[in-house]
């Protein structure tokens, strides 16, 4: 089992392993006592691995039950979570007890929110079934749901008490999920690891899951820790997350999130390019996603992408804080003027 301690304001640690749910009760029983778990997932990863779970907590004697939620970014809904929350305390959940995201960053995001609000706060573990999640949206605390008006509008800070990843779960994942992780660990290793930049733009790294897991984690950690409440450095992890939130969005999530990402980072890097803000060319990064099967553009009006870059919580009211990557493993801030927002997203979506 790999470890990586996340010492946060409260410290948790990312296991990694294959066959961890096996372990899921054990291991909890190392940071919590046993006390009632609700184990919320979704429709998806339910049949796969929600008895294996249970039988994990109860073993480790945990009063374990669940909440199957539908799978999709359209059901990361407020009428999801309120649904939750009556279930919740229909089943008479107390402060002393935890939730468990069991799945992939829908599921992470809607049960971290929960576990934020419900009785005004209760804790969590992660235990993310999609390399995306796992070296992303399972660690850091960020926690939301979406909203008509746009994506996470509605999220509070929540930090995990543990994050559980058996890569075994990996294996039933299909091609578009291992894209999906692809796009934000090539994002990590434009922000901090050329090297690994290079072994994932080559294509061929899926028995190296476990390893690059750690290795995710442990960029992320660098960007979170000291910035948990997304002030400073943690911004640049939003690199291809300005334009990829919106053409995600404007896509009516026709595009998966590391699709969307994928296109953000190019579109932002080319934009940075034209501005003369960095050398880097994005042609790094497009045949970076390309040999991951990742698309490379969205057929969007400027002014629609635009519109919703607007609507985006990143926005303050001095401008968008967007990253500007100067090399492969070196990037940095650039505050965007809300009046040029429009001919940002322009020069990114234009060749
Ligand atoms: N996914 C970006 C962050 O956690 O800050």
């Amino acid at each position: 089992m790999r470890t990586v301690d996340i010492l946060t304001e409260k410290p948790y640690q990312v296991r990694i392993g294959r066959g961890l749910l096996r372990e899921l009760g054990g291991q909890l029983a190392l940071v919590h006592r046993p006390c009632r778990a609700v184990v919320v997932t979704d429709s998806t990863v339910g049949p796969l691995y929600l008895e294996e779970a249970l039988a994990s907590l109860q073993g480790a004697g945990f009063s374990a039950e669940s909440y199957v939620m539908p799978a999709g970014e359209e059901h990361k809904s407020a009428e999801t979570f309120l649904d939750i929350q009556r279930f919740l305390i229909r089943t008479e959940l107390t402060r002393s007890d935890l939730l468990v995201a069991l799945g992939g960053g829908v599921v992470g995001d809607m049960t971290g929110f929960c576990a934020a609000t419900y009785q005004r706060g209760i804790p969590f573990v992660q235990v993310p079934t999609t390399l995306l999640c796992a070296v992303d949206a399972s660690v850091g605390g960020k926690t939301a749901i979406d909203l008509p008006e746009g994506k996470n509008m509605v999220g509070a800070f929540h930090q995990p008490i543990l994050v559980l990843c058996d890569t075994e779960t990996f294996d039933t994942l299909p091609d578009l999920r291992w894209q999906d992780g692809a796009a934000e660990m090539l994002k990590h290793g434009v922000l901090a690891d050329g090297e690994m930049f290079a072994l994932l733009a080559a294509g061929s790294w899926r028995e190296k899951a476990e390893e690059l897991v750690q290795k995710n984690v442990e960029i992320k950690r660098s960007f979170v820790v000291g910035d948990e409440k997304d002030k400073g450095k943690r911004q640049l992890l939003n690199f291809g997350h300005t334009v990829g939130h919106a053409v995600e969005w404007l896509s009516g999530f026709s595009l998966s999130h590391g699709q969307a990402v994928a296109i953000g980072m190019i579109a932002e890097t080319r934009t940075a390019r034209k501005m003369g803000l960095t050398k880097l060319d994005e042609e790094i990064i497009l045949r970076g996603a390309q040999a991951n099967g990742l698309p490379v553009s969205f057929p969007a009006a400027a002014q629609d992408v635009a519109a919703a870059i607007l609507r985006d919580k990143k926005r303050t009211d001095g401008g968008i804080a967007v990253c500007v990557p100067l090399r492969l493993g070196e990037t940095r801030l650039h505050m965007l003027p809300l009046e040029q927002v429009r001919e940002y997203v322009e020069m990114g979506l234009m060749p």
